[in-house]
């Protein structure tokens, strides 16, 4: 699929963008293996999440919906999982992998795991490591990558983990292989990463002990089925506050989006760089601090981003080099090489767009150097299959001075679908084909 993205124009409207990603698959996954039913609404329709789900259908949970974002599931206990009659396949969803790899390494049954090309060139032993450690016994591919083939039969351990990468994934992993393990597992890690786990774990009657960085499950406990309210993806109101910082005359309200505090690092980023976004309306959805985000149109300014920011933007920087792009001077990220092991190499990936639209960026090994120049040419770039490269370069076009072509876009839909519609509506001008670019 190729986005062709019409020049200028600004963005206006009051909107609400699709579930929360990450709250939807740990809904998916800690309803299943909880006692009784468990309501969630707001759920994200997506193909990630999606592929969450129907690994559970396979496994013999009985889940009702999606339906406008209901889902109920029927619970089968920490025990109650059946041994799926195939390899789960988890399509382009890293956070599927990771974190069902460290839930079924406690099951009785064999499992594997596959995906798509993404999925099965990214980095696995960050979780088959310390799994290995609990006693797990995975295989993977001699690269260290998926397939994952998980021989379920052996007694896990509790470990004392620090984890060398800040991922929410690998703790996230090894809390779930932790409710199955014998004694406490203890993850410390190296900077705050999301917390929705530890939070919906609690959501679900089980203690998690946390002090600082550190965070322990203790085994063999029961998970008892509670209602869920997934908040609007703040990874997904990443493009409409970009695009309104940059378009002038741009105004928008972006309603009812999760706020934790470990996922506003976009909003801190951009306010550094002079974006004028206002928080309203901050109540509590299942746990989660939620608000409406109203953004209007900034001069912006390049900046360093600070180190201890990049954990808490990890998926918004496709976003914010369109920022950085569009700022007066020089934006410099340091300290982000996990940028290279996401669906893309978002830097290279990135890079490489920014300067077929007349942006000069020079890649580092852990970041990336922006000379803002004030907007884009117009031209071709390739998003890679890289869902959030597809949509920073669609929200740049408001500042080209030429039309945006993006091709490669179909994986949009792992993480936001309907993106073209709600952009379209609030001033982006996306027209989407199937076929091949004519450079
Ligand atoms: C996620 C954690 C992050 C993030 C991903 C979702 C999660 O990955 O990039 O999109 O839901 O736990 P890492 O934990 O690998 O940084």
């Amino acid at each position: 699929m190729i986005f062709e993205v019409e020049p200028g124009g600004a963005l206006r409207g009051a909107i609400r963008v699709p579930g929360d990603k990450s709250i939807s698959h740990r809904a998916i996954m800690l309803g299943s293996i909880a006692e009784g039913v468990t309501h969630v609404t707001g759920f994200l329709e997506a193909q990630d999440s999606l592929a969450t789900l129907k690994a559970f259908r396979a496994m013999g949970v009985r889940v009702d919906g999606p339906d406008a974002g209901e889902v109920h599931i029927h619970g089968v206990g920490l025990h109650g999982l059946k041994a799926p009659d195939r390899p789960l396949n988890l399509g382009n969803s890293g956070t599927s992998m990771r974190l069902l790899s460290g839930l079924l390494a406690g099951q009785s049954f064999a499992s594997a795991l596959t995906g798509d090309q993404s999925l099965t060139r990214r980095p696995m032993t960050r979780v088959t490591n310390p799994l290995r450690q609990m006693g797990a016994e995975i295989r993977t591919s001699d690269e260290g990558t998926a397939p994952l083939k998980i021989n379920g039969t052996r007694r896990l351990s509790g470990i004392d983990y620090t984890m060398p990468v800040a991922s929410a994934q690998v703790k996230s992993c090894l809390l779930l292989a932790g409710l199955y393990a014998d004694g406490e597992t203890c993850i410390t890690e190296p900077a705050p990463t999301r917390d929705h786990t530890e939070r919906m774990l609690e959501g679900f009657s089980c203690p998690v002990r946390r002090t600082g960085r550190r965070v322990c499950v203790v085994g063999g406990g029961v998970l008892k089925a509670t209602a869920i309210d997934v908040p609007g993806d703040i990874s997904s109101a990443a493009f409409f506050l970009v695009g309104a910082s940059i378009a002038a005359r741009s105004e928008m309200i972006l309603q009812h989006i999760g706020i934790n505090p470990t996922r506003t690092g976009i909003i801190d980023i951009l306010r550094l760089m002079g974006a004028n976004i206002d928080v309203a309306n901050q109540g509590l959805a299942g746990g989660e601090p939620v608000a409406d985000l109203r953004v209007r149109a900034a001069p912006l300014k390049g900046i360093r981003i600070p180190e201890e920011l990049v954990p808490l933007a990890i998926d918004e920087f496709p976003a914010l080099f369109v920022a950085a792009a569009c700022a007066d001077g020089e934006t410099v990220l340091t300290g982000a090489a996990e940028l290279r092991v996401k669906e893309s190499d978002r830097i290279q990936a990135m890079a490489d767009g920014l300067a077929a639209l007349g942006v000069d960026a020079s890649p580092k090994p852990d970041g990336l150097v922006i000379q803002g120049r004030g907007g884009f040419t117009g031209g071709w770039v390739d998003s890679h299959g890289d869902h959030r490269i597809a949509m920073a370069f669609s929200i740049a076009a408001l500042r080209a001075d030429a039309p945006i072509t993006v091709s490669d876009c179909e994986n949009v839909n792992t993480s936001f679908p309907g993106f073209i519609d709600l952009a379209n509506n609030c001033g982006l001008g996306i027209d989407s084909r199937t076929g091949k670019v004519n450079q």
